[in-house]
């Protein structure tokens, strides 16, 4: 009865924060550093339980360790993401205080959208319009790509190296395994190797660490922020110019965040980006001149080597023949 209540409760929360939505991200400011203390605190009782330091020494007896091994959080990661300010009970509603926790607990789980609710709206017609939305089942929603303990925003992150980790690790961990992708996948479809797949990219392993999936599977007309609508593999980019010239949508999407210098200092190797050597054999970058000049010159000299040495051993024997 009570939970039912909060239930519609929040309904008429999530309208109001809907209506609210334009003044924040997230309808409330940052806590101050008393309710930081408070939340960690509170946090802390919940982590006495769910952390490797839980697992090993829980405070109670008669738990089941192995469940808790899959239920861990860990509190760095937490700490530094988007979330990492928040009270776990903010997500997680009633029901938890205890443990064995309330057999109905998980009902009062948050969704992003009820605190989201602007964002979210936008991002919810992106996502609708995706394979993933029109080809599978309902369970498939924000939660089976976010993980709200450690989801970090580009912005923070910077580096575009760990951008490209963090937002790859989601499509990776389903798409390059077989085990989670049966378990989202239709009736016996089964998962086609995603270096197979892309056999017509060169080191496809390098470029899953360089460049992000969603890179080449959303629309491009909006050059500044990415769309969640992940769209059917026939409408995938293909152009190698695309990233590999100077003027590349790459260079305007994964390194937004950045100014010219820090592009520059947390950059991938400039060279290989913004040259065509790959594409149409004439490269624009002098570093990658000079190597391939520098191997033009090695091939060569070796193979005068090799002729010489050819030469002057067939002479040796000759005259030995000749004696
Ligand atoms: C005394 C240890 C302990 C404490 C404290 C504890 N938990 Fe748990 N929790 C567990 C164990 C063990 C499980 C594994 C499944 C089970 O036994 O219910 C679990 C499962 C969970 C689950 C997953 C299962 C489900 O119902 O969805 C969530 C979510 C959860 N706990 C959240 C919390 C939160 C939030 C807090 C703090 C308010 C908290 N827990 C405090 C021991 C604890
Ligand atoms: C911003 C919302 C949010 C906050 C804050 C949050 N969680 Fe969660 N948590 C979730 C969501 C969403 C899921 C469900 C994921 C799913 O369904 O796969 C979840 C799942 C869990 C689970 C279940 C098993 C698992 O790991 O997938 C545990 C345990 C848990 N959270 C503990 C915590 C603890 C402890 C904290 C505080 C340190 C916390 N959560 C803070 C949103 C949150
Ligand atoms: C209970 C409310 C709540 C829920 C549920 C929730 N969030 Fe948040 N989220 C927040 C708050 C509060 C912040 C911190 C806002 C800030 O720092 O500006 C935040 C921050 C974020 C940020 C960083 C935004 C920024 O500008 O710093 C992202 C991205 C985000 N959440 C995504 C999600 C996603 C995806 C989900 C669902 C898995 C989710 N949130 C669920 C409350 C929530
Ligand atoms: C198929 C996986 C996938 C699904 C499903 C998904 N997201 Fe995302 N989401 C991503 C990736 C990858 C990024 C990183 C893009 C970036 O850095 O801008 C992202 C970024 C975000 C961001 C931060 C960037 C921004 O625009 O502020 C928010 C907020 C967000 N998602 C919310 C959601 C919500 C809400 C849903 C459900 C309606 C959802 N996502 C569903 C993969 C997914
Ligand atoms: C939890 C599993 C899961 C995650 C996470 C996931 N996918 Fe998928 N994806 C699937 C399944 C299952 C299919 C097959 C759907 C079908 O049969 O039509 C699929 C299909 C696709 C397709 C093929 C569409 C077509 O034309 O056949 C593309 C492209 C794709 N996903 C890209 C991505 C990208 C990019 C990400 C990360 C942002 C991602 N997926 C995250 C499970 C996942
Ligand atoms: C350089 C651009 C590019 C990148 C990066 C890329 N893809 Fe693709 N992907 C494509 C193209 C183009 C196709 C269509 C290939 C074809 O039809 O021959 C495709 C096809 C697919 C398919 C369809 C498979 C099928 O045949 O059913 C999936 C799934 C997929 N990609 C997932 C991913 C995932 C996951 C990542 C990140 C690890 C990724 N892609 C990175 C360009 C890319
Ligand atoms: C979505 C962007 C993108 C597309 C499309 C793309 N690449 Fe790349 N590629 C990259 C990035 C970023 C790197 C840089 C990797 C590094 O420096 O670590 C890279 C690296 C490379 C390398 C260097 C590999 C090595 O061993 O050093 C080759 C070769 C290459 N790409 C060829 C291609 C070809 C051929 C195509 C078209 C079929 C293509 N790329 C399409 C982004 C892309």
């Amino acid at each position: 009865m009570f939970s039912k209540i909060s239930r519609k409760l929040r309904g008429a929360l999530a309208l109001l924060a809907l209506m609210a939505a334009p003044l924040a991200f997230a309808d409330e400011p940052p806590p101050s550093p008393e309710e930081l203390v408070k939340i960690q605190a509170a946090n802390g009782k919940c982590l006495a339980c769910h952390s490797e330091a839980g697992l090993k020494k829980p405070p109670k007896e008669g738990l089941d360790l192995k469940k808790l091994r899959s239920h861990l959080v860990h509190l760095d990661t937490y700490t530094a993401s988007d979330h990492g300010q928040m009270a776990c009970t903010k997500c997680h509603g009633d029901g938890y205080d205890e443990h064995p926790h309330e057999a109905d607990a998980k009902d009062s789980l948050s969704e992003c959208q009820d605190c989201h609710a602007r964002k979210a709206m936008r991002i919810e017609r992106q996502f609708d319009k995706s394979v993933h939305a029109e080809n599978l089942s309902e369970t498939f929603t924000c939660v089976t790509c976010h993980d709200a303990h450690s989801m970090t925003l580009a912005a923070k992150l910077r580096d575009p190296h760990k951008i490209v980790a963090q937002d790859n690790k989601i499509c990776l961990d389903c798409h390059d395994s077989d085990l989670a992708f049966a378990k989202m996948a239709p009736d016996k479809k089964k998962r086609p190797p995603i270096d197979d797949i892309h056999d017509w990219l060169p080191n496809t392993r390098l470029h899953w660490k360089a460049v992000r999936c969603i890179e080449c599977h959303t629309p491009t007309e909006d050059k500044l922020s990415l769309s969640h609508e992940i769209q059917n593999k026939d409408k995938a980019e293909k152009k190698c110019a695309t990233c590999h010239s100077a003027n590349s949508s790459l260079n305007a999407r994964l390194y937004r965040h950045l100014a010219t210098e820090e592009q520059n200092k947390y950059g991938f190797l400039n060279s290989v980006i913004l040259s065509n050597s790959y594409v149409v054999g004439a490269t624009r970058s002098p570093t990658l001149d000079m190597i391939l000049i520098g191997l033009f010159v090695a091939t060569l000299a070796g193979v005068i080597g090799h002729g010489l040495v050819r030469v002057i051993m067939t002479r040796l024997r000759r005259s030995k023949n000749h004696d």
